[in-house]
């Protein structure tokens, strides 16, 4: 069955229409054109699908594009308003990339995750919690990104880009 949704993506609105059954992740490349959100596994396994949906990270692959008309999307490309986000600057200076595939998600997700930590969200390795929150040392920044793969095994680079932006 087809209906016509609204989708504000990056400060954009788009209007379409989509099967049902379509996944926001195909919304978003197939029918949008906005392919730095990338398709990794298809299975909620990888992160390369991470988006911001309505301020929280989420994998598109996973979502059904008309559970979401009228949600607020941010995809990589949007984070920073037209200009580089502190968090794809880091991962610049911090060489946190080899092929780049999933980069988009890794800086989306890392955005989303300092939201999250910024709020207090424990972790399965947050101790005890200071005063002030979550302190994002190694353990927790590797924790917190778990959900994002790579297979070019840049970790050794993304986590002091992430470590970087969070102090
Ligand atoms: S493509 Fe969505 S988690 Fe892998
Ligand atoms: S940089 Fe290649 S998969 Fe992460």
């Amino acid at each position: 069955m087809d209906v016509e949704i609204m989708l504000r993506v990056d400060g954009s609105e788009y209007r379409l229409i989509v099967d049902t059954r379509t996944t926001l992740l195909d919304a978003l490349r197939e029918r949008l054109d906005i392919t730095s959100v990338k398709k990794g596994c298809d299975h909620g396994q990888c992160g390369a699908c991470t988006v911001l949906l309505d301020g929280r990270r989420a994998l598109s692959c996973l979502a059904l594009a008309v559970a979401h008309r009228g949600a607020e999307i941010v995809t990589a490309g949007g984070l920073g308003n037209g200009e580089l986000h502190p968090m794809q600057r880091a991962f610049i200076s911090h060489d946190a990339f080899q092929c780049g595939y999933c980069t988009p998600g890794q800086i989306v997700s890392a955005v989303g995750m300092l939201q999250e930590a910024a709020a207090g969200w424990p972790s399965v390795v947050s101790k005890d919690l200071a005063a002030d929150g979550v302190v994002l040392d190694d353990e927790e920044i590797r924790e917190r990104m778990s959900g994002n793969l790579c297979r070019c095994a840049a970790y050794a680079n993304i986590v002091p880009a992430i470590a970087e932006v969070a102090r």
